[in-house]
């Protein structure tokens, strides 16, 4: 991905998110100085396997497992900090030595005890599906002009006040929803007073760290969280999380301009999977989803909830590689489809009897296209040890062909396992 040229690029998810964003940035942070997460919090989950040590992290960017990286949560994302050192524990009690090497924006927005309180009591939550960690709450109070930075945590006298509006609010939205939890403000307080000493000294205007890496031809990796079918703009709306996922939103999270961008890579399995509610044409609500289910292990990492399964979809693929600019494609998870006789594709979209070549704006249109399937033959051989395209079986050469055709973007990647050598760079 990298070369001369190209030093600053984004990887985002171009499906639903858990395309196997963390094991991409993994691989690519070995050739990185830089990882900045730049939109979405706790909601993300990055399964990285090293070895037999397997790390799931939610804040921190998984290029953190590389000792030479400096990793950066961006000022677009939204910041719970108990969960953040949660993480920095469990790296440290692994022998990961991350001093020096993490920098929080001091602009990104905090997520307070009451902002899940308020996502897990709210009916359009549950009607969406979302991963209760208080995202979409926390954004509204960011776009409401009403949110807590870290920044704010410099000035804990001044910040009193502010937090007792913040929770008087939040106890009038509980109660207008029916629910019984309210939020405190001494319980609040003593949340942020914990978070201060060790939260400050890890902060810093990070748009500036970033600019001063990009303008050395430092090699910058911006790691977006959930996919671009989740984008608030450019999703399946309302059925989205709250931020900008797409590559637009790299710029702006990590505090950067867009023109200091070279590249953008996106990542999609070799097949769809989607966690929450909301339309998902190729879904496959049978005993073949199942078994992708079972042996992509399609679990969520966050929540744990069954993933929903189905097969690729192109008209999904296609309308990422044109929202992002996509530059290439990384396919992961080849490997899962390793045992079926046949692959279906979903080519494009019908609706109504009529073709449908874009994605509708309309959620409701969205759910009632049926997909068009053309059916590859499968290859029934193990991909797991290929290491080159070559080492491949002749069906998936094609079948990774086909995608690529489809889509409209060179694959660059293709992973056929979970651990860090099960990669093939095209
Ligand atoms: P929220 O981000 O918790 O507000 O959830 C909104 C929607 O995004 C729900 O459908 C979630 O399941 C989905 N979502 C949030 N984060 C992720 C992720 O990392 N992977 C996949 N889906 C996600």
């Amino acid at each position: 991905m990298f070369d001369a040229r190209t030093t600053c690029v984004v990887v985002v998810g171009a499906q639903w998110g858990d395309e196997g964003k963390g094991k991409l940035v993994d691989v690519l942070a070995e050739r990185a100085d830089m990882v900045v997460r730049y939109q979405g919090g706790a909601n993300a989950g990055h399964t990285v396997v090293t070895g037999e040590t397997q790390f799931i992290l939610q804040q921190i960017p998984s290029g953190i497992l590389h000792p030479r990286v400096t990793c950066i949560v961006g000022n677009g994302v939204v910041l719970d900090p108990d969960q953040l050192f949660t993480e920095l524990d469990q790296l440290a009690e692994k022998g990961i030595d991350f001093s020096g090497r993490l920098v929080v924006s001091d602009r990104a927005h905090l997520v307070l005890a009451y902002h899940k309180l308020l996502d897990q009591a709210s009916e359009k939550s549950q009607n969406i599906g979302t991963t209760g960690r208080g995202i979409g709450p926390t954004y509204e109070d960011k776009y409401g002009r009403r949110g807590i930075r870290v920044a704010d945590l410099r000035d804990l006298a001044a910040l009193r006040p502010v937090l007792a509006e913040r929770v008087a609010r939040a106890n009038r939205l509980l109660e207008l929803m029916g629910s019984t939890a309210r939020a405190a403000l001494d319980a609040q307080m003593a949340l942020v007073e914990r978070w201060t000493p060790r939260l400050l000294p890890l902060t810093a205007d990070a748009g500036l760290v970033v600019h001063h890496a990009v303008k050395r031809g430092k090699r910058v990796l911006l790691e977006g969280a959930q996919g671009s079918l989740l984008d608030v703009d450019h999703g399946t709306y309302p059925f989205v999380t709250s931020s900008n996922t797409t590559a637009g939103g790299a710029a702006v999270g990590a505090g950067i301009g867009p023109t200091a961008i070279h590249g953008v890579l996106g990542v999609v399995k070799a097949y769809t999977t989607r966690v929450g509610n909301g339309p998902l044409p190729t879904e496959a609500d049978d005993p073949e989803g199942r078994r992708l289910r079972e042996l992509g292990g399609e679990f969520g990492a966050v929540t744990g909830r069954p993933r929903r399964c189905g097969w690729f979809d192109a008209t999904v693929v296609r309308y990422a590689v044109r929202v992002n600019g996509l530059t290439g494609l990384a396919v992961t998870k080849l490997d899962v489809l390793d045992t079926f006789a046949e692959v279906p594709v979903g080519t494009a979209y019908r609706l109504d009897g009529s073709a449908c070549e874009e994605m509708p704006s309309e959620v409701d249109l969205l759910g009632r296209v049926k997909p068009v399937y053309e059916v590859l033959p499968g290859w029934r051989r193990s991909t797991a040890d290929a290491r080159r395209l070559g080492d491949l079986p002749v069906e998936a050469r094609r079948y990774l062909d086909r995608l690529e055709e489809l889509s409209g973007a060179p694959v660059r990647y293709v992973s056929v396992g979970t651990r860090r050598d099960q990669i093939i760079e095209v």
